[in-house]
């Protein structure tokens, strides 16, 4: 009997890729979509799709009792769904925070605990590193932004359940074909310009998604519960060698710009009014820019690497991988 995966935000980046490896595991892949989520990277026949509707618990109830009639008892969860980008701050914890209580509550209601609760949370939830060695999982959890405390909040909601087994994933950026926030740093190498914010160096980490993803089936299969991972493709960079990758890989020449916080930031207040008109989250705002100023944001993921996570892309690899794909759909001339 295959074992039923409920995978929620599967119609995003990240999603696409745990709903990938899922169906190459031989799971029955559940995946849990709105009415209006793009289901491009959704084609293979062999998805089930559930919509959930995080709305109430009504809604939630209804979800899971269509998901038992339809596929059985659900064996495990990877709750992926997540804003990274949001016009107000109550929409990180209202989504980010608000829905994962909910889903785990209508589980319990529902008498659906599964094998394994997955939370897809993020090194935002830890901060940057306080010093300079690398931000390991039992450092204590220090975010930033209202992004990263939405996700520290949805965390310590795990910590406080008795008799739910869960784990919780914190990537570092993650990158790959199709996300569309390392491209943007892409395409602007491709026309030409690299943009630093201020003068301090910044120390970096990345995972490729094909990684991330192969790294949470690990840690939804170990026997671990209660506990953070941390991933990354185990090495740390700086700014200038990512930019320097991606200008190898394109062979392109670059005007570089060094761009003065206070110049940023007042770009970040012009794009914020901008999205509150439009209705248009921006690329940069300044809960962005706390995160540009941090000087490192290292990761150790050694507790994955215990269970057997051996990345396959490092990032001259992962950005070789990723661009060639963007070239392919035309993303990048
Ligand atoms: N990308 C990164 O670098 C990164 C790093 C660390 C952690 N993460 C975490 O990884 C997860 C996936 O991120 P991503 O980069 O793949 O983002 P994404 O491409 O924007 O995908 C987000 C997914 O969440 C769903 N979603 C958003 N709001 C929702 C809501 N209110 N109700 C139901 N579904 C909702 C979206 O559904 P629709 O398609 O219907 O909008 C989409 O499927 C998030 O939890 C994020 O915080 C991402």
């Amino acid at each position: 009997m295959k074992k039923n995966l409920l995978i929620t935000g599967a119609s995003g980046f990240i999603g696409s890729y745990l709903v990938e490896t899922a169906l190459l595991k031989g799971y029955n892949t559940i995946a849990a979509v709105r009415p209006t989520s793009n289901k491009k990277y959704l084609q293979d026949p062999a998805i089930h799709f559930l919509e959930l509707d995080f709305k109430s618990d009504q809604t939630l109830d209804h979800a899971i009792r269509e998901f038992v009639d339809r596929f059985g008892k659900i064996d495990y969860v990877i709750h992926n769904a997540g804003v990274t980008r949001a016009n107000k701050n109550d929409e990180y914890d209202q989504v980010n925070c608000d829905n994962t209580k909910r889903l785990v509550h209508a589980l319990q209601r529902n008498t659906q605990i599964p094998e394994k609760f997955v939370l897809i949370s993020s090194l935002a939830a830890y901060g940057p590193a306080k010093n300079e060695s690398p931000v390991k999982a039992t450092d204590a959890k220090e975010p930033l932004t209202a992004y990263g405390r939405s996700k520290f909040k949805a965390e310590e909601f795990l910590y406080s359940l008795k008799d739910f087994p869960f784990v919780i994933i914190n990537p570092t950026a993650v990158y790959g074909p199709k996300d569309k926030d390392v491209f943007f740093l892409i395409n602007s190498i491709q026309k030409g310009f690299e943009v630093y914010i201020g003068n301090k160096q910044q120390l970096l980490s990345f995972v490729h998604a094909a990684d991330l993803a192969a790294a949470i089936f690990i840690a939804m299969l170990s026997d671990v519960v209660g506990k953070n991972f941390l991933i990354s493709d185990q090495q740390a960079y700086t700014s200038q060698t990512f930019n320097q990758q991606i200008k190898s890989i394109l062979q392109k020449k670059t005007l570089s710009i060094v761009m003065p916080v206070a110049i940023v930031r007042t770009v970040a207040v012009f794009a914020e009014m901008v999205g509150a008109i439009t209705g248009k989250v921006p690329i940069l705002n300044r809960e962005r820019l706390k995160e540009f100023e941090a000087p490192n944001w290292a990761v150790d993921s050694s507790e994955i690497s215990k269970l057997g996570y051996q990345p396959k892309y490092n990032l001259e690899e992962g950005l070789n991988n990723a661009i060639q794909w963007y070239k392919e759909q035309g993303w990048l001339s």
